[in-house]
Order: structure tokens, then sequence, then C-alpha cells
């Protein structure tokens, strides 16, 4: 295993239809006045609102609610949050939602107390706070897998006037306190939102998974991981209310980027990279951009990274390698892949989420490029995938 690195993960889980149950004692831990964060309104919809404001009065909380924090968040509603937050004076963050609440919360978090331009700093500049700086609390009442943004320091923010979307990984005082992961939750996550959580899982893992040629445990970790999420996928899209598989997937979501499975690697990124680009263009769900550009992604730079392709073919499709080439194990296991992703039903092209042959240059350039795992890739190695995924 290579490489020298920390491990540490301050946030604390509580997993199961029960978990609800120990928001009230984490609460104690923190003061009086509470921002909840969320959505467009599934919450209220769903239930999940009232059970959590019952037990925020019932803690003798003041509630200050912030709603309408829209799928891919922008910089726009984060300014409105950080303004909130100020004029309430609130001692603590409740984010109610999927990743896009949860991301923006640690947006809003950073910035309360901090003095220059949150956009410029943190996001363009890729800086985190001053050390001494306050910062404000997090928990997470999870209601989506798919990001791992309950157990990180990841936050995507959009742009929407430069049609720009970009992410910063704070360091770790940006990680939620606590996190709690009801997988009953996630049932009325509609079928398009859950196909797409679950992409972005498999698209974490082999992020960090493709990227370097040493012997890693944090590659045999991926592999259980993406074997898990294969199946319970298809348990799941047959049947959205199975909690096998629903808590499966949860759970691996919060593994698939908490950053323990990508410990002693380089790792790549250029999917999320390139996948970003096209949400800021077409506002697809963040899973969709990702699946879109995969498998001619993984096609381009498959001869890079030949071994690990081929193992992957081997370890997570069981693609039989008797008889082939290095090459063909490989391709046997991006074709099966691409199989696994038709048959959960996810889009293969960007043309399906709305992106156009015009607009490829403008994704390119939104595109953020460096030496990723097993491609240096340039803006023209961008602008082809991209007319592969057309
Ligand atoms: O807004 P509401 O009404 O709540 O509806 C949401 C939203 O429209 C709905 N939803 C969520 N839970 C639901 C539900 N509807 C019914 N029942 C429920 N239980 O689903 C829609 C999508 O939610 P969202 O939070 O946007 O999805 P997701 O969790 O995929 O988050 C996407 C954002 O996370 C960023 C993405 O770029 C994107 O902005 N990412 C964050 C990462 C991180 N923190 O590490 C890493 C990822 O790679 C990703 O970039
Ligand atoms: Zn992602």
């Amino acid at each position: 295993m290579n490489g020298n690195f920390e491990y540490y993960n301050p946030t604390k889980l509580f997993f199961g239809d029960e978990s609800l149950s120990f928001l009230k004692d984490e609460l104690q831990n923190y003061g009086p006045v509470v921002l909840l964060n969320y959505g467009g309104g599934s919450v209220k919809r769903n239930g999940i609102y009232n059970q959590v404001v019952a037990i925020l009065r019932d803690c003798g909380k003041t509630i200050v609610e912030n709603a309408g924090v829209m799928s891919n968040p922008t910089l726009d509603k984060l300014r409105e949050g950080i303004q909130i937050a100020r004029d309430n004076k609130v001692d603590f963050i409740l984010s109610l939602g999927g990743g896009s609440v949860c991301d923006y919360s640690k947006g809003v978090a950073a910035s309360v107390f901090f003095d220059g331009d949150p956009w410029q700093t943190f996001y363009l500049n890729q800086q985190d706070p001053p050390k001494d700086q306050k910062i404000l609390p997090i928990g997470c009442i999870l209601t989506m897998a798919g990001t791992g943004s309950e157990m990180n320091g990841g936050s995507v923010i959009t742009d929407a006037a430069n049609t720009f979307k970009v992410g910063h990984v704070f360091d770790s005082r940006l990680m939620p306190k606590f996190a709690i992961l009801n997988p009953k939750f996630t049932y009325t996550v509609p079928l398009d939102q859950m196909k797409a959580g679950i992409f972005d899982i498999m698209s974490h893992i082999m992020e960090q998974y493709f990227s370097d040629e040493d012997d890693n445990t944090s590659d045999y970790l991926s592999e259980g991981l993406m074997r898990s999420l294969i199946v319970s996928a298809r348990k799941a899209v047959g049947n959205p209310q199975d909690y096998e598989a629903r808590s499966n997937i949860m759970w691996t979501a919060t593994w698939a980027l908490n950053t323990l499975i990508g410990k002693g690697k380089t790792q790549d990124w250029m999917v999320h990279m390139i996948g970003h680009s096209i949400g800021a263009w077409t506002h697809a769900p963040h899973g969709y951009t990702l699946a879109a550009v995969s498998i001619p992604y993984y096609k381009y730079i498959m001869q890079g990274g030949l071994p690990k392709f081929a193992r992957f073919a081997q370890t997570v499709w069981d693609v039989r390698p008797e008889g082939k080439t290095p090459e063909q194990i490989a391709a046997e296991g991006i074709e099966a892949l691409k199989g696994w992703m038709q048959e959960i039903g996810l889009p293969l092209t960007i043309s399906e989420l709305g992106a156009t042959e015009e607009m490829i240059p403008a994704i390119t350039k939104g595109t953020i490029t460096y030496k990723a795992g097993y491609g240096d890739l340039t803006p023209e190695d961008v602008t082809a995938i991209l007319r592969q995924s057309l």
C-alpha cells in the first residue's frame, strides 16, 4: 500500500429504521437556535418534516426555517442562507434532505463567521476557513442515498449566472457532527433520483479504484462495495420498498465516499469533473451526468490502466479470463458495467440529458482537467469523450 496518510472521520452515524430516535439526545449537545435547511417540499409530503420538527420542539429549540434548497444548490441560495443564519444568530444547522441540502449546509456553516467572499475563497480558490474561525456545527438527516455528503467534507455549489458548478472538500471541521441514516426515509425518492443516486455511488467507488498499480487494501474494499451495490441496485429498482436493498445501498453510499476507500490512492475524479460541467449546462441529476459519460470515458483511458480494468472485470463482474487477452478481459468488464446500467435504466448519452453538440465547447471549458488516475486529460480529450457520449 503506497503513501503516507491520515485517516480521521469525526461524523457519528446512527443507522436503521429507528435511527431518528437518537436525534433528541444529540441535540442536547448544541445551542438553542437551530437553522433547519430543507429542499423543495418532499420532506413535508412524506411526513419526515413533521417528525423532525416535533423532536426539535420537544427539545425546546428555536427553529429558523430555510426551505427551498434546490437540487444542485446555487450560489444565490447559499448567500441567502448565510444571511438568514447571521440575522437569527443560529447555533446549529440541521440539514434535512439529500446531498444537496447537506452540501449547502456546509457552505453556510463555513461562511457565517467568515469575513471574505465564500465563493471566491472556498470554491474558486479551494481554501478552507482560517484555522481560528468559528464554524457552525451541522447535523444531517439524510433522505436520499448517493453523495456520501453525510460523512464527508464535500460541498458542491452552482454559480447559475456563470453556468459553473464546482465543489470544495472542506477539512474535517465541516463534516457533519452526526448523520441519521434511516433507509425507510429513502422509500419516497422518485425512481429517477434513486437510479441517479445508485450510479453516483458506483462512480465514487470507480473514481477512487481506477488509479495506481500497487496492491492496496482499499481496492479490495472497493470491490466488495461494488458487488454489494450491483446486487442491491437490481433489487431496489425492482422493488423500491425492499428494506434490505435500500439499507445496503444507503450504507454503501456512505462508505463509498467518506475517504476510507481513497486511502493510499492517487484517485481519478475526471468523470465527476466532466459530469459537473454537464450538470451546470443541463441541470440533470448529478448521477445521470456521470452515467452519460462513464462508458466512453473508461474506454478512452482503459489502455493506461489495463491490469486494473482486467481485475475489475474478473473480481467485480465475474468475467472468465481463459483464452482471452488482457484487452479482451478489460473490455468485457466495461461491457458488463454498461449492461448493468442498461438493466437499471440509466442514461448512456448526454443527449438524453439535453446536451447538444453546440454545447460541447462550453462544457469542455467548464471541465477542470489535471493528471488523473490513468489518463492525463487535455481539453481536447474531454471534447473527444463528450462527442463519443452524444
Ligand atoms: O428538494 P426536495 O423536494 O427534497 O426533493 C429532492 C430533490 O429534488 C428529492 N428527494 C430527496 N430525498 C427525497 C426526495 N424526494 C422524495 N423523498 C425523499 N426521501 O430528490 C431530489 C434530489 O435530491 P438531491 O439532494 O439534489 O440529490 P443528491 O443527494 O444526489 O445530491 C446531489 C448534489 O450533491 C453533489 C452533487 O453535485 C449535487 O449538487 N455532490 C456532493 C458530493 C459530496 N458532498 O461529497 C459528492 C458528489 O459527487 C456530488 O457532486
Ligand atoms: Zn458524485
